[in-house]
């Protein structure tokens, strides 16, 4: 059933209250060329909504908002080692990770408590704890929705990057995600590289568990970052700026103190967190749109923010980041 203007507040994570002229939810992929091949829609655009939990909307959508809402898990053994799991699009990330965990089957505890749909996972390459959704990805099955035929995409076709894809870049807006397939194993071996999670574990001499994983990612998870269902927010607002060696040597002598983080090809990853907190920007808040206080990597909606507001901030910061350091912070939230 297609509703006229509707509030998407309840549908984004930053709780901003914008309007959808049109708004669907879609809960199987045969409905969907039906639906936008019809007459009142095939012109119009069409926005296609997971969980919202990665959107800044900053006006009005002037066309059909289709929230993805297709359910379903399934699993295939694959030798003696390894676990497909196959799931809808609209499942929710969280659920998915504590329905592998449980059945124990390793390669996502460190993506838990990510807010989000199974389908939206791919597009940006969710990632964290030193994991990315492209380390555990198998394949995905997209409808264009040029030809409406459903197509196929294994790891080399989607060009993952940091926060990044084809559906990002060349494909933008061209397929809609049906589902998602991650390679597990039933034999996990725990990944403790980032230092703020083999932090957490307490050395208790006994064998680390992907439960005892997944439950010091939700502990760090709910320390650091704020629940949206309390505070809005889209999680990271920027990416963290990866930058030449040259550049990153001429940071470090002015800036001893800079944290950084060496890519496998030479590049240095700098934490987009430090270089805002040094403008003094944590905790700041204009009106209802601020920086959360502990983690500046997040901007937070207090309650009546526009997104304007929030974008307004975003600028500022992004002006004082690149008057002190010279380096252009990127935006990892979609504008809208
Ligand atoms: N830092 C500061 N000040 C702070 C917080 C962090 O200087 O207030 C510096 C510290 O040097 C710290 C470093 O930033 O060591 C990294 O901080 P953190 O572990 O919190 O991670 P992050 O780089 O800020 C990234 C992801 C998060 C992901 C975490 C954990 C991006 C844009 N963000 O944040 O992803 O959860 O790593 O892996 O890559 C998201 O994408 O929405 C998201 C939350």
């Amino acid at each position: 059933m297609v509703l006229n203007n509707v509030s998407i507040k309840p549908y984004n994570t930053f709780g901003v209250d914008v309007k959808a002229k049109y708004f669907a939810v879609v809960d199987h992929p045969a409905q969907i060329q039906d639906l936008l091949n019809s007459i009142k829609f095939k012109h119009l655009p069409v926005f296609l909504l997971g969980g919202g939990s990665n959107i800044l909307f900053t006006k009005d959508f002037d066309g059909l908002v289709l929230k993805v809402n297709i359910k379903g898990i399934s699993h295939d053994f694959v030798g003696e080692n390894e676990v497909v799991v196959n799931a809808g699009a609209g499942e929710d990330w969280s659920n998915l990770v504590e329905y592998c965990v449980n059945h124990g089957w390793g390669g996502l505890e460190n993506l838990s408590f990510i807010p989000g749909t199974v389908g939206a996972a791919p597009i940006q390459n969710i990632g964290a704890y030193g994991i990315e959704l492209k380390d555990v990805f198998s394949y995905l099955e997209a409808l264009d929705l040029k030809s409406f035929e459903t197509r196929r995409f294994t790891l080399p076709g989607c060009n993952f990057g940091y926060r990044n894809s084809i559906f990002k870049s060349d494909l933008k807006d061209c397929f809609l995600i049906t589902s998602v397939s991650l390679k597990l194993s039933v034999k996990p071996e725990p990944n403790l590289t980032y230092p703020a999670l083999s932090g957490e574990l307490q050395d208790t001499g006994e064998k680390i568990t992907i439960r005892n994983i997944a439950d010091a990612v939700i502990r760090i998870r709910r320390s650091k970052l704020p629940d949206p269902e309390i505070l809005g927010n889209a999680g990271s607002f920027f990416k963290n700026p990866v930058v030449d060696p040259a550049k990153f040597n001429a940071l470090k002598s002015a800036n001893p103190a800079i944290p950084s983080f060496l890519q496998p090809d030479g590049s240095v990853k700098i934490p987009a967190a430090w270089l805002i907190e040094q403008g003094g920007w944590k905790g700041k808040r204009y009106g209802d749109a601020g920086v959360h206080e502990k983690q500046p990597l997040v901007l937070v909606n207090y309650g009546q923010a526009s997104g304007l507001q929030l974008l307004e901030l975003a600028a500022r910061i992004k002006d004082d980041v690149f008057n002190r350091f010279q380096i252009i912070l990127d935006t990892e939230v979609n504008i809208l």
